[in-house]
């Protein structure tokens, strides 16, 4: 049976999916920050954006890293240059998770009014996060879930989904 003829809910891919139309937002949100520096910031996106770098985004790569990764290297197959593209996404995320948390402090003074110590600096960091992450997300909704997708077995997706439901009932 294909991922595909589950309900969405019972679909891990779709659940990945969603989380990246979220991070999407995110991005937005990020954008919109780094417009309305320095005396312009919407100090609403701030809160909403560093609770999605906190809690969000390092539960997602969690459940990449350990509910996808490990069953899709497994089935992969020559050419597939399956290790090379998730060694790459997990470095992505150590890089992209060390960049929230210095982002999270400084949106969490934002958001409490306090001006940014350097303007300019935030802005280039916010630009750099975003259009990184932007990218990520981009490249695994159309590489990396296709091809997932392709060579996961209906064990494996089960497996994936139980995987991810289980980080899911932890809190980060
Ligand atoms: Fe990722
Ligand atoms: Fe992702």
């Amino acid at each position: 049976m294909q991922a595909s003829a589950t309900f969405p809910q019972e679909d891990p891919f779709a659940l990945l999916l969603e989380d990246h139309a979220k991070q999407w937002e995110l991005c937005g949100w990020l954008e919109k920050i780094a417009d309305g520096l320095p005396n312009d910031v919407p100090r609403d996106l701030c809160a909403l954006a560093a609770h999605s770098l906190r809690t969000d985004m390092p539960r997602h790569h969690r459940e990449e890293e350990e509910g996808l990764f490990p069953l899709l290297i497994a089935r992969a197959e020559d050419g597939d240059l399956a290790d090379e593209i998730i060694a790459k996404l997990s470095e992505e995320h150590a890089s992209d998770e060390g960049f929230a948390e210095e982002l999270v402090d400084i949106l969490e003074g934002l958001e409490r009014g306090e001006p940014a110590d350097n303007p300019d600096m935030l802005g280039y960091m916010l630009r750099g996060f975003f259009e990184n992450y932007r990218r990520h997300i981009h490249w695994e909704n159309t590489v990396l879930i296709p091809l997932a997708r392709r060579r996961l077995t209906a064990a494996d997706v089960r497996e994936m989904l139980e995987r991810m439901l289980r980080l899911r009932a932890t809190v980060f």
